[in-house]
Order: C-alpha cells, then structure tokens, then sequence
C-alpha cells in the first residue's frame, strides 16, 4: 500500500523522511516521491520510477535542503507507475504538495469541476484533484487550513491525505476519511513527524525515548502539525481532545537479527509468537483458558446463537480454521467468509450473533468496512489483531492482541501461527463458559496448546530438508495443495504462501472435490502436496493421493512423524510431530511456509517484498 512520511522542524528533512520511506518499502509500491520547502520558501519535487534508492543517485549532495518535507511510496491503483503520477501532486501554481493514501471515489465528478474551472492536471492520478481543490479554496479566500478542511468535506471514499504550503507558513496538514491507511502524529521538541504507521516516523522517535505519546487518527480527523505543536479537529472544524497513546519499544522493534529475510527471521520467531499469545491467557494450574478483559458477558456468550468469522488473505484462513474449532469446541453454529464478500452481502446479524474479525494489521480496508457494518447491524464484535490502536481494535467491542511484534514479510507467517493460537483460546473460551467442554477437556486442550512452541521449535531447528525440496521442485509451474476438514484452509494457505512469494501457480483446494474436475490437471508438470496428518480423516486423504499417484502425479505429503506407510507411498514427505488433531493446523503451517521461502529463494524472488503485493491492503 502507499506509505505516507512528513516532517516539519529545524533538522533537513530530506534525511529523515528518505529514512521513513525506506522504513515504509515492506509495505509495497512501485514508486515514489519527496517534496521540499527549500529555504527560500519555494517548492522543490524529486520522483523515481522504482525503489526508493532512486531518489539518491549520489548521496548527500543530492538532498534538497529544507526543514519541510514530505515523502510519499505508491502503490499505483489509478494511473501506471510513471514520473507524472507518482507523489507528492502539487497545484497549477506549485503553492501545494499533496501526498495521499487510498481511493477518492467521486474524482471524476471532482476533476470535471476543476478542469472546467480552468485547473490544470499533469498526471493521470485520482490523488491530483485533492492539490486542486486546497488551491481552489484559497483562491476563494481561505487560508491553507480552512482550503484543507474544505476539501476534504468535498473528498468522498476512504483515504489518508497530508498537505503542506510553499513559503515560510510552516505547517503540515493531515487527514484520514474512512478507512484508509493509517495516519500516526508525533512531536518532540519542536518538530512534527507525520507517517502511514509507527515505523515510518521511527527517525524522529529515535532520537527520542520512547513512551513518547502519538496520536492515531481516526476517520474523519485532521492534525494540523507545526514547529510548536499539534491540533486536532474534526471534519465540522471543531477542536478535538486527542487521546494520544503511548509507543512501547515493541511497537518499533524492526531488525532482521542477522536473517536473509524479514519472512525467515519471523517464520523462526513463531515458538515465542505462540507463548506470547498464551501468556496470561491460560491458568495452567486450573487447565483454563482465561480471557480477562472479553467485553461480552457470560450471559451473553450463553445466548450467543451463531458465530461468523471474517478476514482476508491468510486472515481469511485463519478464520476458516476457526470456524471448525468453534464448532467443535463450543458448540455453536459458525462460518467463515472474505470480508470482501461479507461487507456487501447485506448478512442477518443480530445482538445474539459474535463477528470475530482476524486481522494481522487491523488496516485492511475490507476487514476494517466489514466491521463497521457489524457495529451498525447491532452484532457482537471481537477482533484478533497484532497492531494496537489500528482501526480495528477501535471498532471492535475487544481485542484479542497477537503480541506477535511487528511482521515486516509480507506474506504473513508469525501472525497466522498466532491468530490460530488465539482462535483455539477463544473457542475454549466459549465452550467453557457455555459448558460445552468439561474441566477435562479444556485442561487437555490447554495442555496441548502448551506443547506448541516445543513442536514448532522442533521443526524449525533442521530446514535442510526445505532446501533440498526447493532445489527439486522450484522449476514447476503449477502446485496443488489439498486438505480436508479443518487442514483445508491450511491447503488454501499452503498454495497462498507459494503463490505469493514465487509467483507459481498454485491452488488450494478440498481434497475431496479431486474427483470432480481438479484430477484432470494431473501431470508430470503438476506437483500436488497433500495434508494427510494421522487423524480421522487420514485414509480419505491417502485415497486422494492414491488417485493422483495412478495418474503419474507427483505427491508430497505433509504426515505424522514416523508413518511409514505414508512415506512409502509418495515422492517427498514432509513430516510433523504427532498431536493432537486440533493442533494439527498449526503445526501443518510452518512445513508450507518453509518450503514456500526455499522455492522463492531458488527461484531469486524478492522475498519480503513480493511483486505487485502490498502487506496492508487499504483500498477496496
Ligand atoms: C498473506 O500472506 C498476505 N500478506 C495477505 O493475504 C494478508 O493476509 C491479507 O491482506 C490480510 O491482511 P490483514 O491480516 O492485515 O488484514
């Protein structure tokens, strides 16, 4: 998604806002852009096509000196990655550098308006019509405040925006509407750093103690941001009392610890990811799961009559896994759907029906819009979330945080081994209080959930086999991973993580839905992996892999540890530790996450910043 980075102050602003546009490169764009107010008050642009190291072609004597600045990284959703359209956008009279996250969904209506007014536009973007309409307002008389306020009355859709004014007026004005990307605000000693996220205003909170105050805005709000400070308004103009919140050293915690890849270094952290999401949610001692701070009642959970799951992506995943653990576990009715699709399907919710919305970023405009509507229909409304203070932990009634730390990849792995985590405390949760599970059988699941990181340390201390693998199968084209039951959306992840990060084609699919067209695929030039753990449906996976096999198909299998039978019937086995089958899901997980980086890496893929990808998706 596009990253956004301001500052104002008495430093040369090229440096620090360079620092957060490449502290913003994990999120994905294919160009950018930094704006400057030069000492004599005029506007100076610099663009590139590309990385942003294409700002810098020989170092420091390249900076434009200036204590005023903003930088942009796009993500082109309207106009091809060109000098033209990348930000910052200014006027007709280069008074105005605007940079811009989201959609503005009326700017045709906005452009023809201008265009008849005489404006004159230099780029294919929607974002340009917000430069014009700051203009028009001044030129009807209001100063640079008022003129960004009107616009963004006038501005429909859901985007984050930030303008400043050529001359020495020193301000930088920022906005969210809707639920675009974020928009995080600090100062420190007069100087005012505006970015899409912590990490990009991580210069100036650097050379600062942290436990510092932001301030995140919610949509609907302005900053206006100076050398002595910041205000806050709502879009009427009103002065707003911002609650700021307090950045804690794990908030900004971004290093590779000596790994290749931000993927590799987060796909080794999951044993502390599980224990962290564990820690002081279970009393090991009673065998209960203990969730402190759930907003929604016992009673309530008592009359709960369904559960609906909602994500997108890996989240998606996540949510369809737990939508078998809530089944199972607590005894009610529930079911998994892209948030995509459930925004717009107008779905029966009511205060008796639990939305749990799975998102690692909590930004993910779908997800986030999805939510919002659960709050208008009058449903219960939970998130499992690993960014505190996001969108979605705001909208939701409670948050179940990941604790995962930041996840820089952007193919999520830490955050989904976690959400699985969570979604099995929450299910227990529920079941315990709806008394769907005995005292036995919560202390059997909290036992199991105790055994994650062991398993999962285990599997990641000897990768060799992941390596030998990639090297055998990175040349094919095609993959097709299946699984039944609650393995099936792991299927579905398995195919995700390779999809996204090699760009092989790959399909997840329902093991049993082989017979019903998929088997035609099978040929040499098809690889298939299959989920064929040692549980209740294990025979019925081995027929699947049978079928595949009497077709000359080329099989893995992710198996129980130590099934010989398995091993023997398929050409590469990828084993995990013997558990419980609720466990199964997880464990399953990291086998497809290291096989899918192996290939990548094999096949020279930018790992941690996959084409065409972005690791916050905050346009619909
Ligand atoms: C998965 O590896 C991708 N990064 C993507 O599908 C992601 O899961 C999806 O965009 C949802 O993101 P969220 O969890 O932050 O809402």
């Amino acid at each position: 998604m596009c990253g956004i980075v301001g500052y104002i102050g008495h430093q040369d602003a090229w440096p620090i806002i360079l620092e957060g546009l490449q502290r913003l490169e994990y999120r994905g764009y294919d160009s950018a852009g930094i704006a400057i107010i030069d000492h004599a008050g005029e506007l100076q642009f610099r663009k590139t096509v590309g990385k942003v190291n294409g700002l810098i072609s020989n170092g420091q004597e390249d900076w434009i000196q200036g204590s005023i600045g903003l930088g942009h990284t796009r993500w082109a959703t309207h106009g091809r990655p060109s000098h033209a359209n990348a930000h910052p956008h200014t006027d007709c009279s280069r008074r105005i550098a605007v940079v811009h996250n989201g959609i503005v969904e009326n700017f045709l209506e906005l452009k023809r308006g201008l265009l008849a007014s005489g404006h004159r536009f230099s780029s294919e973007t929607d974002s340009e019509v917000i430069s014009h309409l700051i203009e028009e307002g001044m030129d009807r008389g209001l100063d640079f405040e008022a003129a960004f306020l009107n616009m963004g009355q006038a501005v429909q859709g859901s985007s984050a925006i930030t303008a400043m004014l050529r001359g020495e007026e020193g301000m930088l004005c920022a906005l969210r509407l809707g639920y675009a990307g974020g928009i995080v605000v600090a100062h420190r000693e007069n100087q005012g750093i505006i970015g899409s996220d912590l990490p990009a205003i991580l210069p100036l909170l650097r050379l600062q103690p942290l436990g510092e105050p932001v301030g995140f805005l919610d949509a609907g709000e302005m900053a206006v941001v100076t050398r002595e400070g910041v205000k806050y308004r709502d879009l009427a103009g009103n002065h707003i009392d911002k609650q700021l919140r307090v950045v804690v050293p794990e908030d900004v915690l971004i290093d590779k610890g000596g790994y290749r890849h931000f993927m590799l270094k987060e796909i080794m952290e999951q044993p502390q990811s599980v224990a962290g999401a564990l820690r002081e949610r279970v009393d090991f001692e009673a065998g209960l799961v203990v969730l402190p701070d759930f907003p929604i009642s016992d009673q309530d959970v008592t009359n709960l009559q369904r559960v609906m799951l909602i994500g997108c992506g890996t989240s998606l995943h996540a949510a369809q896994v737990g939508r078998h653990l809530v089944e199972r576990l607590a005894g009610l009715p529930a079911e998994a759907e892209s948030a995509s699709e459930f925004r717009y399907r107008d779905p029966y919710i009511d205060e008796r029906t639990l939305v749990i919305a799975v998102a690692q970023s909590g930004e993910t405009a779908d997800t986030v819009s999805a939510m919002q509507m659960v709050r208008e229909k009058g449903g219960r409304l939970i998130t499992i979330c690993n960014v505190d203070g996001s969108q979605a932990t705001r909208l939701a009634e409670g948050t179940l945080l990941m604790r995962s730390g930041i996840e820089i990849g952007v193919a999520s792995t830490k955050t989904f081994i976690t959400a699985l985590t969570l979604l099995n405390l929450l299910a227990t949760y529920l079941g315990q209080v709806r008394g769907t599970l005995d005292r036995q059988q919560s202390r059997q699941i909290v036992d199991s959930l105790a055994q994650c990181p062991r398993l999962i340390g285990e599997m990641l201390a000897d990768t060799t086999l992941y390596q030998r693998l990639a090297r055998r199968f990175h040349t094919y084209n095609n993959f097709l991973f299946l699984g039944r039951g609650i393995n099936a959306p792991i299927a579905m992840e398995g195919a995700l993580k390779l999809k996204e990060i090699s760009y092989i084609h790959a399909e997840g699919y329902h093991a049993g839905e082989m017979k019903h067209g998929p088997i035609a695929l099978i040929d040499q030039g098809m690889a298939t992996l299959a989920l064929a753990p040692r549980d209740a449906l294990y025979d019925k996976v081995v027929n699947n892999i049978k079928e595949v096999k009497a077709r000359d198909g080329v099989v893995l299998a992710v198996g129980t540890q130590g099934d010989e039978e398995l091993a023997g019937m398929v050409d590469e086995m990828l084993p995990i530790p013997a558990a419980p089958e609720i466990l199964i899901p997880l464990l399953a997980t990291v086998p497809l996450q290291l096989l899918a980086y192996h290939i990548a890496l094999q096949r020279g893929c930018d790992v941690d910043q996959p084409r065409n990808l972005a690791k916050t998706v905050t346009v619909e």
